[in-house]
C-alpha cells in the first residue's frame, strides 16, 4: 500500500537528470562552525543517474546534459542525499505517540503488545510495507531497523525492503527474558533464526544483517554471549542495542548485572561492543565507557524525538564528540513522534539548547547522511551526491506556506536558510524520493 497521499512509481528512469540545489559533505563538520568546509553546497546544477541506478555525475545548470538523458528540471528545490534513520522500530508505528509513560510502563503498555501481533506473517508483510512507504514518504531511504522478535517479521521486512531496493541493515530482536508470552525467544532457537537469516539475507541486494540484541534487561547473559558468538563469526555483520537510556533501566541493569562496571559494560563483556554497532541513546554512559565505546568504532543513535517524549533525558551530543564517539540521528519510532528527520533534527538542537549547546544545521544534516554512513561503513555506497555512489535522494521544497518562504527570502546566508528550513520543515516539503534511481515516491498533486 502506498503512504497515504503518496502515488508509488516503480518505473526505472535509465539515463536521467535532475536540476535542483544540491547540498552534501564532503567532511565531518566541526561542532558550533556554521561556516563549515566540510559542506559542500552545489546551488542550481545537474544531478545525472545512470541506468545501473548510481551518480554518474554532476554538473553545473547552465551545462545541461546531452540528449540521451531524460531532465527534470526542479529548479528552486533542495536536493539532498536520502536520510538514513539509524534507528527506528517498524512494529512500533502503529504506537507512536501513546500518552502517559517513561520507557519501561510504555514497552509494557504500548510497544510490547503491538509487536506481539507481527508473530502472524500477513501482519508482519502488511506492516513492513507500510513501515517502509512511510519512510519514503519522510525521505529516508535507509533505515537501522527493529522488526520483532518474530523470524517472520524479519522476513517480511528484508522482503519488503529488497522489492523496494532500500539500504536497510535489521535483524530479528533477541529477546529470552522479562518479557510477555508471545515475545521471547530461547537461546538454541534464536541462533538457529539468526543463523538462518544470516545466511538468507545478509549482503544479498541491498540488505544487511545487525545481531539485535533488544537491551541487557530482556536477554539473558547466555543470550549476550550467543549474540557475540555470531559476530565474532562474521566481522561484517552489524549490530544494534539500546543503552542508558532511562534512569530506572539503568537501575534495574546494576541489579541484573552486579558484575558490570557499567551498562555499556554489560555489551562489552559479551563481545557485543563492534565497529559496526549502533547503540541507541547512551544519555546515561557512565565514567569509564566512552574510551571503550570509542576503541570499539562502535557508535550513539541520537533519538531526541523519543528522548523528549519519553521523558529519558538530554544527550550531551559535545561530551560523545569531544571523546571521539560517533553520533547519528534516529527517529527511534514509536517512543519517537515523528519518521521526519527534519522534525528529529529540531528537536536535537532543542535538547542541545537546553543544556546550552548549539547544534548547527552542518552537524545534525550531516549526522543524517555522511556521517551515518561512515559509522555504519557504508559510505562507499550511500549518504553523499558523489559519482559512484547509489541514487538515493530526496527531493525538498526549500518552503511551503507564506511563513517559511518569508524566511528563506530574508535569510542572510547559507548556515541561516538550511538552518531556517531544518528547523520549520517536514514531510510536507518532500516533492519525490529516489532509491538507486527509481523515483519511490512523488507527492500527489493536492
Ligand atoms: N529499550 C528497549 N526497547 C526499547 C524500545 O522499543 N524503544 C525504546 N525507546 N527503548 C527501548
Ligand atoms: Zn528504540
Amino acid at each position: 500500500m502506498a503512504a497515504a497521499g503518496a502515488r508509488r512509481l516503480y518505473s526505472i528512469a535509465p539515463m536521467r537528470a535532475i536540476r535542483a540545489d544540491l547540498l552534501d559533505f564532503v567532511d565531518t563538520p566541526v561542532w558550533g562552525d556554521p561556516f563549515s568546509a566540510a559542506v559542500r553546497w552545489r546551488p542550481d546544477h545537474w544531478l545525472l543517474i545512470g541506468d545501473d541506478g548510481r551518480i554518474a555525475g554532476v554538473q553545473p545548470g547552465d551545462h545541461p546534459p546531452g540528449p540521451e538523458w531524460t531532465c527534470d528540471d526542479q529548479r528552486g528545490r533542495l536536493l539532498l542525499p536520502g536520510f538514513i534513520d539509524a534507528h527506528v522500530h517498524s512494529a512500533q508505528l502503529e504506537v507512536i505517540a501513546s500518552y502517559g509513560t517513561e520507557l519501561l510502563d510504555w514497552l509494557h503498555r504500548h510497544a510490547f503488545p503491538a509487536e506481539r501481533t507481527f508473530a502472524d506473517p500477513e501482519v508482519a508483510a502488511a506492516g513492513a510495507a507500510r513501515f517502509l512507504d512511510a519512510l519514503l514518504a519522510h525521505g529516508s531511504t535507509s533505515a537501522v531497523v527493529f522488526p520483532t522478535v518474530h523470524k517472520v517479521s524479519a522476513d517480511a521486512l528484508f522482503t519488503a525492503a529488497h522489492e523496494r531496493g532500500m539500504r536497510i541493515v535489521a535483524g530479528k530482536v533477541l529477546m529470552d527474558r522479562h518479557a510477555p508470552d508471545g515475545l521471547r525467544d530461547d537461546v538454541a532457537q534464536a541462533g538457529r533464526d539468526c543463523i538462518d537469516l544470516i545466511q538468507r539475507w545478509h549482503g544479498r541486494g541491498r540488505s544487511r544483517y545487525a545481531v539485535t540484541v533488544r537491551f541487557a534487561p530482556t536477554s539473558t547473559p547466555a543470550q549476550l554471549a550467543m549474540a557475540g558468538e555470531l559476530l565474532r563469526a562474521d566481522p561484517s555483520l552489524h549490530f544494534q542495542t539500546h543503552v542508558a537510556e532511562n534512569r530506572a533501566e539503568l537501575r534495574w541493569v546494576r541489579e541484573l548485572f552486579p558484575a558490570a562496571r557499567s551498562y555499556l559494560d554489560v555489551y562489552a563483556r559479551a563481545g557485543l561492543l563492534h565497529r559496526r554497532g549502533v547503540l541507541a541513546h547512551g544519555i546515561w554512559l557512565e565514567e569509564g565507557d566512552l574510551p571503550v565505546l570509542r576503541d570499539s568504532g562502535a557508535h550513539i543513535a541520537f533519538c531526541p524525538s523519543s528522548n523528549l517524549f519519553l521523558g529519558s533525558g538530554l544527550l550531551d551530543w559535545p561530551v560523545l564528540a569531544d571523546a571521539g564517539v560517533g553520533v547519528s540521528m534516529a527517529s527511534d519510532v514509536g517512543g519517537g513522534t515523528s519518521l521526519s528527520m527534519q522534525r528529529t533534527l529540531a528537536d536535537g538542537y532543542r535538547v542541545q539548547a537546553l543544556g546550552g549547546r548549539r547544534l548547527t544545521a552542518w552537524c545534525a544534516l550531516h549526522a543524517a547522511t555522511r556521517g551515518a554512513a561512515r559509522q555504519l561503513q557504508l559510505d562507499d555506497e550511500i549518504g553523499r551526491l558523489e559519482p559512484g555512489l547509489m541514487a538515493d535522494l530526496c527531493l525538498w521544497d526549500w518552503a511551503v506556506g507564506a511563513v517559511d518562504a518569508r524566511r528563506q527570502q530574508v535569510a542572510r546566508d547559507l548556515h541561516e536558510k538550511v538552518f531556517a528550513w531544518m528547523m520549520l520543515s517536514d514531510e510536507r516539503h518532500l516533492a519525490a524520493t529516489w532509491v538507486a534511481g527509481r523515483r519511490l515516491y512523488i507527492r500527489s498533486p493536492s
